[in-house]
């Protein structure tokens, strides 16, 4: 699991693989690209591995990717999920391991997608937009930001008077946390079957 801020999404993914929901899958190591990422506390508390590796200690993308991937692979990772984790990775990465890179975005894609677009700012554009449906999408990540194949989406209504961080909590309640967990075992699932 890649995490970068408060981790609600890893924790939602720990919950249903507690509860039972995620057998053909198991979490094996969390990496943060950010130090003080509270996700990093939810991964320790739960008895995980947690790891930081931050471009500027790696000296450069290049440098964060090689670790990166070294650190996958020394765990013999099959699957990486980016929950909540708010950098682009290369194409020279995302080819290494097609189809399975699995992200969450919290918009419908192909709206309010690709660069630029995480966290908070998706959910200020869709307000500014005037939209009167958002949701959330997880797809696999290829070289085109949010470009991979979509896997799963769930709609969210936008009310009015919503602020970003009203509309980004109801998305996350509605549709995150429900749909990551759930793509997580369909492709922990494929994957244990090949
Ligand atoms: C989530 O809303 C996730 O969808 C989004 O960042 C938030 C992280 O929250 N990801 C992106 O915007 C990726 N482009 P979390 O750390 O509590 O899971």
């Amino acid at each position: 699991m890649l995490v970068s801020g408060g981790g609600t999404n890893l924790q939602a993914i720990i919950d249903a693989w507690k509860a039972g929901l995620i057998p053909h899958g198991e979490v094996a190591v969390v990496i943060s690209n950010k130090k003080d990422a509270y996700a990093l506390e939810r991964a320790r508390s739960n008895g995980i591995e947690a790891l930081t590796l931050t471009r500027k200690k790696c000296g450069g993308q290049e440098g964060f990717e090689n670790a990166l991937a070294a650190a996958l692979e020394e765990r013999h990772i099959d699957l990486i999920v980016l929950a909540g984790f708010l950098s682009i990775l290369s194409g020279a990465f995302t080819s290494r391991y097609p189809r399975r890179i699995l992200n969450i975005h919290p918009a419908l894609i192909p709206s309010f997608c690709g660069e630029g677009f995480y966290g908070l700012k998706v959910h200020e554009a869709a307000l500014e937009k005037g939209v009167k449906v958002t949701g959330a999408t997880v797809h696999f990540v290829n070289e085109i930001p949010d470009g991979g194949e979509i896997l799963l989406q769930k709609a969210v209504r936008v009310y009015e008077g919503d602020t970003p961080e009203k509309l980004q909590k109801r998305v996350m309640r509605q549709a995150e946390w429900k749909l990551l967990p759930r793509a997580v075992e369909m492709v922990s699932k494929q994957i244990a079957e090949e």
